[in-house]
């Protein structure tokens, strides 16, 4: 039987030529405070914010509300403090003293892949659940999230993330926030990275709002035919 899929969202900032980091592959900072503060609400507003294992490595992001405010209001709404921090792809080379570890509640799904004997470790830490032999599936995923209760998730990048969940028609809704810069590069990583599309399978897409944030321009994107129920 099918469930409803949780909405899911991605949330990004890239250089004005689309690049989310430099070719060094770094984490850099594109935005500006008064975006984060935006970020801030987004993650507020959310049940879980995933990232894939190459932005847990690079950036090792702790991925936790900064206001208080924010999560005193999550609090008085019976929610945790935070959202559910997902993390996705093989964990032999997690760090189990890392930032993304050691904040809230976290759960990583993984493949056949990963060293049986690190998963055991990780299980101190997080909730593990191997979903698929080399690719975790997806649809999958998201029910199991959606029997847990999550409605609303966020992604949090990086760009074969992105790709692999927009391939799968699952993504709803897509912010960016665009930044004054250039890094160029054919190896910087982008908004969406992964094989790509052919133009038959190009992602149309409907502009739902822009917000100037000084020289910074966020775009807010509806996907038109994201699947509803998995
Ligand atoms: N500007 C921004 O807003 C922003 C945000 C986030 C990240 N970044 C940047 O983006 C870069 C990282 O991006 P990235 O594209 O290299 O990596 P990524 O998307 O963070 O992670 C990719 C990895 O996730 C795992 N993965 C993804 N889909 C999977 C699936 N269906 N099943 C199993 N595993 C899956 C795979 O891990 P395994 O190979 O281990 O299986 C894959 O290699 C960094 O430079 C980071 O700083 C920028």
């Amino acid at each position: 039987m099918k469930v409803r899929k949780p909405f899911v969202f991605i949330n990004c900032a890239m250089s004005l030529d689309g690049k989310i980091s430099t070719i060094e592959r770094k984490q850099v900072r594109i935005s500006s405070d008064e975006d984060l503060r935006r970020v801030d609400e987004l993650r507020a507003e959310s049940d879980a914010i995933l990232v894939g294992m190459n932005t847990i490595a690079i950036d090792d992001p702790k991925l936790t509300i900064k206001s208080e405010r924010l999560r005193r209001e999550r609090l008085k709404r019976g929610l945790p403090e935070n959202p559910i921090k997902i993390g996705i792809g093989n964990v032999n080379g997690m760090k189990l003293n890392s930032d993304f570890l050691n904040y809230g509640k976290i759960i990583v799904f993984t493949t056949e892949n990963s060293n049986p004997e690190k998963i055991e470790r990780l299980r101190k830490k997080a909730d593990v659940h191997v979903l698929g032999k080399d690719r975790v599936n997806l649809n999958k995923m998201l029910r199991t999230l959606a029997g847990m209760g999550v409605k609303k998730l966020m992604i949090e990048g990086g760009g074969t993330v992105n790709f692999e969940f927009l391939k799968e028609g699952l993504v709803d809704e897509i912010y960016v926030t665009v930044a004054p810069r250039i890094f160029g590069g054919v190896n910087a990583p982008t908004l969406v990275d992964g094989e790509g599309f052919k133009l038959n399978e190009a992602i149309d897409l409907k502009l739902l709002g822009t917000e100037n944030l000084h020289d910074l321009l966020v775009l807010r994107y509806e996907i038109k035919d994201s699947k509803k129920y998995i």
